[in-house]
């Protein structure tokens, strides 16, 4: 039985604060850019990456030193003032804020000065280390309270970064404890700390997680463990982001890939990235202007790819029964996968001039 009415959900948690949404928006999110509003000279570029990502976040938390905190507040308030075409549900490029964990001195003092001070602008908060949906419901009543005073008209939404082991073993309940709740983000190097994984490195695989190949037989037909036999590296963080994705999609939110670390690795980044987009993330965060570019492309579906959805759509007619297409079998629900590609692609299309032309010019025979 649950202790609040269905219908009580969609009722703000403060006088004056504004409807929660019915459903939360699909806006394009491949790349969630994270900078320092402390640090000037990268404050200083935040202008110039609007409409060149779809989101920059103005990172609270970890990675901005402690003495840096209040900087980092009002560093950010100043850059959402000045910086058009930044956030506030419209134009090419959110704004979302990551404030200080609930359990730090900070982190009231980061929610009342943003919403009041540019609650207009600010698209989603997210919120680091949470544990349950008690978290959520702190946040909630806190943003309802802090929206009235503002006057703000649309609901500042909330993204929940998932690292630490309650947190994934309550999942489901954070993903629906409010009509908030935008997605979830792995959070892989707190994660790791927090389950004591013996993995030092932010995201990514690791070269000893792997499975090996079955020995060989060897001269008198025994394994011959000492021959050579192939190794692959497995996916520490499968788990945790099919977990996620599950969840996410149960409650109608977006689930995305969290921090990849080694910025020169791009190769191995772009492989986490392309994992997590397979899985049904919607996008990642990036850490490096040169990650902006990996995300953009892998978090968008392919031409081949489009070019096949297409087809398929074009030949399931009614959408029902089956058809045979280059000796593969296409029924309803290929068609609905095929679907899925389809409004992605239509969706960033919208705000991707180049992703546009190139779907344009497919040719579907
Ligand atoms: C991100 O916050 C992480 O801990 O990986
Ligand atoms: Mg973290």
């Amino acid at each position: 039985m649950p202790s609040k009415s269905a219908k009580d959900f969609f009722r703000p948690l403060a006088l004056g604060a504004p409807q929660p949404l019915m459903e939360i928006p699909a806006r394009p999110s491949r790349a969630i850019h994270f900078f320092d509003p402390s640090n000037e000279k990268m404050a200083a570029k935040v202008p110039q990456m609007v409409g060149t990502v779809d989101v920059l976040l103005g990172n609270l938390e970890d990675a901005v030193k402690a003495d840096n905190k209040e900087a980092a507040r009002e560093g950010l308030v100043r850059i959402a003032q000045e910086t058009d075409g930044l956030g506030g549900g419209q134009g090419p490029t959110q704004l979302w804020t990551r404030v200080n964990a609930l359990d730090s001195p900070w982190v009231l003092d980061d929610l009342t000065r943003l919403v009041t001070a540019i609650g207009d602008r600010l698209d989603v908060v997210m919120v680091p280390k949470v544990q349950g949906a008690e978290d959520i419901h702190y946040v909630d009543r806190l943003l309802a309270q802090l929206e009235a005073k503002a006057g703000l008209q649309r609901p500042i939404l909330v993204h929940a970064i998932l690292e630490t082991a309650r947190g994934v073993a309550n999942v489901e309940e954070i993903c629906g404890a409010s009509p908030r709740m935008q997605g979830l983000s792995l959070g892989p190097a707190d994660l790791a700390a927090d389950r004591r994984m013996k993995t030092t490195r932010v995201g990514g695989g690791h070269p000893g997680y792997l499975v090996r190949q079955d020995p060989p037989a060897g001269a008198d037909g025994s394994p011959d463990i000492g021959a050579d036999r192939s190794t692959y590296q497995q996916d520490l963080w499968h788990y945790t982001i099919a977990r996620m994705v599950d969840a996410c999609a149960t409650h109608g939110i977006y689930p995305y890939y969290g921090p990849f670390g080694d910025i020169a690795d791009v190769l191995a980044c772009e492989d986490q990235f392309r994992n997590a987009f397979l899985l049904g993330c919607v996008g990642t965060w990036t850490l490096h202007p040169k990650q902006i570019e990996i995300a953009n492309r892998v978090f968008a579906p392919s031409v081949d790819d489009i070019r096949h959805a297409r087809r398929v759509v074009a030949a399931m007619g009614d959408g029902t029964g089956a058809v045979m297409l280059d000796g593969k079998m296409e029924d309803d629900a290929s068609l609905k996968q095929c679907l899925v590609m389809v409004a992605l692609a239509e969706q960033l299309a919208e705000v991707d001039p180049a992703l546009k032309a190139a779907y344009d010019e497919i040719e579907v025979s």
